[in-house]
Formats: C-alpha cells, sequence, structure tokens
C-alpha cells in the first residue's frame, strides 16, 4: 500500500479531505489514516516534526503495510535558483547534524550506515512528471538535507550547499529516508519551499508555509494517477 507522511497538519488535511472509506488506526503518538483517494488504496499521516517522529512514524507505517512511501511538505531552499513555492523532488537525502567525525566519519555519515538513502526512481520519475503540472514553479531535482534544526542564516544555508550540495534543508526526509532503506520500501520526498533558509526564514516560513503546503499536496495527487 502507498503510504504519504506530512510533518504537519497544513501538510495532510488536504488530502485527509478527500479521503473516502477513512478508518483510523492509533498508535502510540501517532494516527494513521487508511483509506482510498483518487481510487488508489492509502495510509496517510501527520509524522509531526524533526527525525525522531519521522523515523517512528514511518516504522509504523511499514507494520500496517506501506510498500511505498511519499513524504510531503515544506523546506527551506538552500539551493541558489529556488524561490519560495518552488518544488524540490529528492535525488537522496542526507543527515547534515549528524557528526562522528572525532571518530574519522564524515560529516553527514552515521557509523555503519550509507553515506546518503537514495529515492526510488519510479517514485522521483512520477514526482517531476507531477510536479511539472502545477505551473508557475520551478521544479528542482536535488538532494534533501534533514536536521532537527530551523535553517535561518546564510551561513547555515552556506554550509550545506557546500558541504552537502544540498538543495533543500527540511527536519524529517532522510529519517524516512533511512527506515525505508533499511526495510527495502521505495520511498521519495517531495518539498515546497516555504523560505529561502536565511534570516527572513522564520517569517517567510509563518507567511508562506500553509501557501505552498498546497503544491506539495498537488504533486501527490497528480503521483497517484501516474503509479
Ligand atoms: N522547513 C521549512 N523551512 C525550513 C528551514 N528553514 N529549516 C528547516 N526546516 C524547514
Amino acid at each position: 500500500m502507498l503510504a504519504i507522511i506530512g510533518a504537519m497538519d497544513e501538510e495532510i488535511e488536504l488530502l485527509l479531505a478527500d479521503l473516502t472509506a477513512h478508518e483510523q488506526l492509533t498508535f502510540p503518538g501517532v494516527t494513521l489514516h487508511r483509506g482510498v483517494l483518487d481510487g488508489v488504496p492509502v495510509l496517510v499521516t501527520r509524522g509531526g516534526i524533526g527525525k525522531v517522529n519521522a523515523a517512528m512514524t514511518t516504522t509504523y507505517l511499514l507494520t500496517q503495510g506501506a510498500t511505498r512511501v511519499i513524504f510531503t511538505g515544506v523546506a527551506g531552499g538552500v539551493h541558489p535558483e529556488l524561490r519560495v513555492g518552488d518544488i524540490v523532488v529528492s535525488t537522496d537525502c542526507i543527515q547534515h547534524d549528524v557528526d562522528v567525525r572525532a571518530l574519522d566519519y564524515p560529516l553527514g555519515t552515521v557509523p555503519g550506515e550509507l553515506p546518503a538513502w537514495p529515492a526510488d526512481e519510479v517514485l522521483r520519475a512520477a514526482a517531476l512528471d507531477a510536479a511539472r503540472e502545477v505551473g508557475g514553479v520551478h521544479v528542482v531535482s536535488g538532494r534533501i538535507a534533514s536536521g532537527d534544526q530551523f535553517i535561518a542564516s546564510r551561513e547555515g544555508v552556506q554550509r550545506l550547499w557546500t558541504t552537502f550540495g544540498a538543495a533543500c534543508a527540511e527536519m524529517e526526509g532522510a529519517a524516512v529516508a533511512q527506515v525505508c532503506s533499511k526495510a527495502g520500501v521505495p520511498f521519495v520526498v517531495i518539498r515546497s519551499v516555504s523560505d529561502t533558509a536565511d534570516h527572513d526564514a522564520n517569517v517567510d516560513y509563518r507567511t508562506f508555509m500553509p501557501l505552498v503546503a498546497r503544491h506539495a499536496k498537488q504533486v501527490v495527487r497528480g503521483m497517484l494517477s501516474r503509479l
């Protein structure tokens, strides 16, 4: 079954509104919504903010039969061409806040794990096709940098761009990617840009998040007919 995760209510309420045969499954800290969206059986959930919540939610989804996972939401743009409203489809995900350099592991690498978790090519292609239909926005295929930090400085953006070649910064994607990769379950992360992760990021985020969350939702709906 296809699973769709958003970090916050704004990111999934637009999908839940159209879910039919809606049934709720309650787990500690998370409610999963099982139903049918545009004729496709799905699990939809609000995963909460940050990598721990994202990993926990993904694990619940896998135990409930998720065989493909789409993560949708907003992000801070890092790629210099990204503007508010633009869309990033993941090539891969990294954890920018992992630092085990004292034991000679490269920055971002969890010991014993992949340095980056690649997204599924079929899901990526469907996401890119659907994103290009949104219209009026720039679509970038790129690396998602996740960490338990809201990035709101020019230095922070510069670090993610030069150290990791990241397209955008958010707080969950790589955790979903890590859990899915271990289970051999295909995933993709789709993010619309709510801010450019600089000193205005907090203001822009509050202003634009509910608006641009619609773009990510549109991409998910567009994907359903392509999968
Ligand atoms: N999500 C949206 N904007 C973000 C930012 N600037 N940093 C981290 N996560 C975000």
